[in-house]
């Protein structure tokens, strides 16, 4: 199933495999721009740009600035390019990337923060107002993208709302300063431990999955003996169009309320006396590219809306959960976040309820990249490995939905310089661990810098400390400041989180 995902485009390879061999038997080579070689697999064939021309045309998409080469590297004094004693190649968010890998290591997540507050800003402006005395789209982020309490922080300043789905993104993001009535609750396995947290903090909305965590949340809300406010997730049976592990609104997956059971479990819940049904709420999946499945999505919470209303129950919001893409790659769609706004605006507007939306990846993806060193080169009979630093266990992404990154050098890149064909791999011992394969890259060498790009979406957050690795650092750029936000843990120090059991000292 994962070998043929059903929008290829942003995830995987037709058919991994031969690629490598034809590239290598026959020589590829590419120049920057359009592919000039390769072969008829998906592995290679791609968006046919490669990483370092798109990153070239384009850096402001990745919030990059490319510095020229320093007079050292180019043997001329005088050209254009980086001035002497500059801190040479990419730089974000005003900082240079080389700095911090020198001070933070490797591997490290960086996020610019100014990159963040723009992409939400952006988010409100296709949103637009409420309308007819309805309050504000509400932006609840979701944390699960990236919880980092420093970019949590920047959008908590920016006034954003967070949507959680456990006990402790609910302690991060109120940590961060995020307002629990701008915090809603989704997930389909919470724990007494977590509705209990949720109730005493008043968040806005706990999105209830089934009929028998609505007894729970009812029977937490008598005990609290507090007046508690849930939405109802909807399972719409609506297909996204997405990778499959990324779809969670169809009939088979175990998210959210059958539309047949709706109604009834609403009327439940509002009728309990320690319960206000405030809401509907859905989410069908990430990384959807079209308005259309949200369209349809409201199109169903609607008849839901309906008869709720012919019983006598107004509703304050209606909550069409996340879902966002972006292009990892060249030329591959992304959701068009201007039309998409004003699609869900005119299929909502004249329900007269407060929209909110909890977008992770799009708000984030594009403002992150994780530092990696080259170790090394190696070539096999049938494919040529750069090994970097950064394993499976620090961005899980490719080994887990075959999903693509670009990965280009930190230092400059001779526009001219010809290109071949490497596996990306890293240190884990196994061979699901690649940060990219068949991927058209300039010659690398050991201690080279790279930039796996657009890793600010479940990066981090997906990490593990697999084969006794620890976890990447984590910084935060800012308009030319920069601070680590996590350091690295020693080994030391993970070690000193475990103890052996007393009959074994
Ligand atoms: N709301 C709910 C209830 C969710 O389950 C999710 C994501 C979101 C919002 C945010 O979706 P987004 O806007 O980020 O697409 N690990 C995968 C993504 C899993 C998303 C799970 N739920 C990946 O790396 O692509």
């Amino acid at each position: 199933m994962l070998r043929e995902p059903n929008r290829g485009s942003q995830f995987g390879w037709a058919s991994p495999g031969c690629g490598v061999d034809v590239a290598l038997t026959c020589g590829v080579s590419l120049r920057y721009g359009a592919w000039v070689g390769g072969s008829d697999d998906g592995r290679l064939v791609g968006s046919g740009i490669p990483d370092t021309a798109w990153v070239a045309a384009h850096p402001e998409r990745f919030g990059l600035e490319l510095a020229g080469p320093p007079p050292s590297r180019r043997g001329d004094e005088q050209g254009e390019g980086g001035a002497p004693g500059a801190v040479e190649g990419a730089r974000l968010g005003g900082v240079a990337v080389h700095e911090i890998a020198e001070v933070a290591g490797t591997p490290t997540y960086v996020y610019d923060a100014e990159g963040i507050r723009q992409r939400l800003a952006r988010l409100r402006s296709a949103l637009g107002a409420g309308k007819g005395g309805v309050p504000d789209p509400l932006i609840c982020f979701a944390v699960k993208a990236n919880s980092a309490l420093a970019v949590l922080r920047v959008l908590a300043r920016e006034g954003a709302g967070a949507d959680i789905v456990s006990g402790g993104e609910l302690r991060r993001a109120l940590e961060a300063g995020i307002a629990p009535q701008r915090i809603v609750f989704s997930g389909v396995g919470k724990t007494d431990t977590e509705i209990d947290a949720a109730i005493a903090a008043g968040i806005r909305s706990i999105n209830i999955e089934s009929a028998e965590e609505l007894q729970r949340v009812m029977a937490r809300a008598t005990a609290a003996d507090r007046s508690v406010p849930v939405s109802l997730r909807l399972n719409p049976d609506v297909d996204p169009e997405t990778h499959p592990y990324l779809a969670t609104g169809l009939r088979q997956s175990k998210f959210g309320v059958p539309m047949v059971a709706a109604v009834e479990l609403a009327l439940r819940a509002h009728r309990h006396p320690n319960l206000r049904l405030v809401g509907l709420a859905c989410h069908i999946g990430s990384q959807i590219v079209d308005a259309a499945p949200y369209r349809e999505s409201v199109m169903h919470m609607r008849r839901t809306i309906g008869s709720l209303r012919d019983a006598g129950v107004t509703l304050a919001q209606i909550d069409l959960g996340g879902g966002l893409g972006v292009a990892y790659r060249p030329g591959e769609p992304e959701i068009d976040i201007a039309a998409w706004g004003r699609a869900v605006r005119v299929e909502t507007d004249d329900l007269g309820l407060q929209l909110v939306v909890e977008p992770g990846r799009w708000l984030v993806a594009e403002c992150g990249l994780l530092l990696t060193r080259v170790i090394g080169r190696k070539r096999g009979e049938g494919a040529a490995f750069v090994i970097v630093d950064a394993a499976m266990n620090d961005l899980l992404r490719p080994a887990l939905y075959e999903a693509y990154h670009p990965i280009v050098p930190a230092h400059h890149v001779d526009p001219g310089a010809s290109l071949t064909i490497v596996d990306v791999v890293g240190p884990v011992c196994e061979s699901g661990d690649f940060l990219a394969l068949g991927r058209a890259m300039p010659a690398v060498e050991a201690g080279d810098l790279l930039m796996v790009l657009d890793a600010g979406a479940y990066g981090m957050v997906m990490a593990s400390t697999y084969n006794a690795r620890p976890l990447p650092a984590e910084v935060l750029v800012d308009q030319g400041r920069w601070a680590v936000t996590r350091p690295r843990k020693t080994t030391e120090q993970l070690l000193g989180d475990e103890a052996l059991p007393p009959w074994l000292r």
